[in-house]
């Protein structure tokens, strides 16, 4: 069985991809690198000792895409692909729109040429909004904040209606919660370019001493300790949503969202806290004001990808900030230098 990754070098494509190889698929990457480095190719291929076809394509280039599917007989694909910082995409909507939906809609528009209907889409928990009242499940009212929430939501939408249009078509939602940690090897992590906008790879950096001190974004929620709750969700149980997200598809026809989380939140000072006693190094933090678009609570209700998809999360948080050190810490500038 054959697997198109798009995204596939990226923090949470790379997790997964060793897991479809060490599970016999064969796979097929295409990345464009505008997040992610060659290295974490070779890394994958270190790790697994096995192979995959690469190519270096981006998915608004038609001409190139369809020569992936011309050269290959594909079974299904994971769609990682896609722009994802937040604040990035208030700033230029355009962009985003453009690569992440028509993007889609160009990869879609294939795999229904070459009759390819089984796709698996990293989606988000940023479609809740910011008006429902956690644990969250899926029959939830969607809405969004900003152009990156957008894009998924619509990207939802469109898969959707491609479905109604033709229900040969097998399509599973990937709501992903907060995903953090990194293999157990510390060879593959999660690499921001520039200044981190996410709470793990921040702390890591303060821990490593790239910087000097987290400041945590609100201490007045209306939470345990004031600080923001997260559902943060081990990378590699991610990884392992999306093989049985995989096995779904094959078997069953549909347009179904599932929420990957834990269900269990934890506040940013829970975090520092879990860090700080996994790896025995201090997290300097300040408390600063609220981060725009931030809500007090965001965790997932993940009954229904147990009871459809068969999947739970398993590594708690003490695990999470042991794998993300390990591959901070092994990889201090992250791919960079490598
Ligand atoms: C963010 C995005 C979300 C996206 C997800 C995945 C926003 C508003 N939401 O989720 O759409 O799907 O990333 O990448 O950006 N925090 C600090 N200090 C920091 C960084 C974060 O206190 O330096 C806090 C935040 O206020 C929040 C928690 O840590 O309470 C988690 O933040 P983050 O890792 O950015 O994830 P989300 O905001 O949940």
């Amino acid at each position: 069985m054959t697997i198109l990754v798009t995204g596939g070098a990226g923090y949470i494509g790379s997790h997964t991809v060793v897991q479809l190889l060490e599970a016999d698929y064969e796979v097929i990457i295409v990345d464009d690198f505008s997040n992610s480095k060659p290295e974490s190719l070779k890394r994958i291929k270190e790790i697994t000792g096995k192979d995959f076809k690469f190519y270096e394509v981006n998915l608004l280039n038609e001409k190139a895409l369809e020569e992936v599917f011309e050269e290959n007989k594909i079974d299904a694909v994971i769609h990682f692909a896609g722009l994802k910082a937040v604040g990035e995409s208030v700033s230029i909507p355009m962009k985003y729109y453009h690569n992440n939906i028509t993007g889609t809609l160009i990869l879609t528009k294939l795999m229904e040429k070459y009759d390819v209907k089984k796709m698996v889409f990293s989606s988000s928990a940023t479609v809740y909004g910011m008006n429902n009242i956690s644990p969250l499940t899926e029959d939830l009212p969607l809405s969004t904040t900003n152009p990156y929430g957008s894009t998924k939501l619509m990207i939802e939408q469109i898969l959707r209606d491609i479905y109604v249009s033709d229900s040969s078509w097998s399509i599973a939602l990937l709501r992903y919660f907060n995903p953090i940690g990194a293999h157990e090897s510390g060879r593959i992590g999660e690499d921001p370019n520039g200044i981190p906008n996410n709470l793990m790879p921040y702390i890591t950096q303060v821990a490593v001493g790239k910087r000097k001190e987290l400041a945590v974004f609100g201490d007045d929620y209306d939470t345990h300790d004031g600080t923001g709750v997260r559902d943060y969700i081990h990378v590699v149980d991610l990884a392992a949503g999306h093989m049985k997200a995989v096995e779904k598809v094959m078997k069953d026809t549909g347009a179904n969202a599932y929420n990957l989380g834990t269900g269990t939140g934890y506040s940013v000072l829970d975090v520092v806290k879990n860090f700080e006693k996994a790896t025995n190094v201090k997290v300097p933090y300040t408390i600063a004001d609220r981060r725009p678009g931030d809500i007090g609570a965001c965790f997932s209700d993940a009954t229904k990808a147990y009871n459809e998809l068969g999947w739970k999360a398993e590594k708690n948080l003490e695990q999470m900030c042991e794998d993300a050190w390990r591959w901070q810490s092994n990889n201090p500038n992250g791919y960079e230098n490598a």
